[in-house]
């Protein structure tokens, strides 16, 4: 997708924010506050309808203000024109998709592509599961049209058995709600799987270029429970005794996760913060790839200052790998990164000053 227009109200510290995104690399620059990050968090929220930094409550929606709105128009694969809105009243998500309400910011996050490298991204190696099953399912999401309603039938399920299992129920109580959710995580799994292993190779050619020393990239999945050994059903069911002392199911796809492992360093302890950030920057950029194969156009690629989590030699690389792919790009720092200096790269320059955004 290539983003032609952002207006961004009452989000942080921007007042009233607009933008005209070209397609090719978009730089913003500004001083530290100034607002930049804001402008990929407005740009993630029409993707993802939520923030990379904590939850609404967390300051989203600018202070003293009674809500915020992102307003954005786009051009898709096929060159057609799109407009969304969003809007946080305080309370709730209202979103609206080409002219009409969208019944949810589901519709809208599928019409929206983006993929965020921010210095946050290094959680996706460095930090909780939790970080990397939405990598994962973001990738199905946008790619597989199994992939949601299984998710929202294995998320359903859970909830019902977890509702269940703190009312001391008879065990056949929960025959029903075992029965649909290993049907239904069998199947979410399967999808996880085989995604993760069409992505081993598009994570491993960006590895590849960013971390040669460390060897050959690998992706290993971990289901969420012994899938080797065991059905979903029978580890539910084996589960039970324990599962009803605590309160929760605590095997299944809900626990999934995965992780890149390198030939040339056994132990991921191993890795550098450095090296973290550029392995989650591959996996990000890999996924975006993966995506760019599948459906013919790259994401909105957002690197949110990138100079001051990448050395120059690897600036050069990222840009010069997003630069041959044709993505879109929005670049953002305190100043023009030197490497664009040298006037060989074509970009479009903008300025974010006190919570606006000035072309130039
Ligand atoms: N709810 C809020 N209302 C008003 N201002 C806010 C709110 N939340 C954050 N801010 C301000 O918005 C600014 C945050 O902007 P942002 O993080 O986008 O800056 P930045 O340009 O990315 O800076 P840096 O270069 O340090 O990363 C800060 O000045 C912060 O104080
Ligand atoms: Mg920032």
């Amino acid at each position: 997708m290539i983003l032609t227009r952002l207006q961004i109200r009452q989000l942080r510290c921007l007042v009233e924010a607009e933008l005209e995104p070209q397609p090719g690399l978009n730089v913003l620059v500004g001083a530290n506050g100034a607002g930049k990050s804001s402008v990929v968090e407005a740009i993630h929220l029409l993707g993802y309808g939520r923030s990379f930094r904590g939850r609404v409550s967390d300051g989203l929606v600018r202070t003293g203000a009674p809500h915020l709105e992102v307003y954005a128009e786009w051009l898709d694969r096929s060159g057609a024109g799109h407009r969304a809105g969003l809007r946080h009243t305080g309370s709730r998500w209202e979103a609206r998709l080409d002219g009409a309400p969208a019944p949810s910011l589901t519709e809208l996050c599928a019409q929206v592509a983006v993929v965020t490298f921010e210095p946050g991204s290094h959680d996706l190696i460095a930090g909780g599961a939790e970080h990397r099953r939405r990598y994962l399912d973001w990738g199905l999401f946008h790619v597989e049209p199994d992939f949601l309603p299984q998710w929202r039938r294995y998320s359903r399920a859970l909830k019902q058995r977890n509702v269940l299992l703190k009312s001391v129920p008879s065990p056949s109580a929960l025959d029903p709600w075992d029965r649909e959710l290993a049907e239904a995580g069998e199947r979410l799994t399967r999808l996880r799987a085989d995604y993760l292993d069409q992505l081993e190779a598009f994570v491993g050619e960006q590895a590849q270029a960013f971390l040669s020393e460390l060897g050959r990239a690998s992706l290993e999945f971990r289901p969420g429970w012994k899938r080797d050994d065991i059905s979903l059903a029978d580890s539910l069911l084996l589960g039970r005794e324990r599962d009803l002392a605590l309160g929760y199911t605590g095997s299944g796809p809900h626990r999934a996760d995965w992780r890149v492992d390198f030939s040339g360093l056994p132990g991921r302890e191993a890795l550098s913060r450095g090296q973290e950030k550029l392995t989650a920057l591959a996996c990000i950029l890999g996924q975006a790839s993966a995506f760019a194969s599948r459906t013919g156009a790259w994401p909105l690629v957002c690197l949110d200052d990138l100079a001051s989590e990448l050395d120059l030699r690897h600036q050069a690389q990222v840009l010069e790998r997003v630069g041959r792919s044709n993505a879109q790009v929005l670049l953002t720092g305190t100043q023009i990164p030197e490497i664009l200096r040298s006037g060989d790269t074509a970009f479009t320059l903008f300025h974010v000053e006190q919570g606006r955004i000035r072309a130039g």
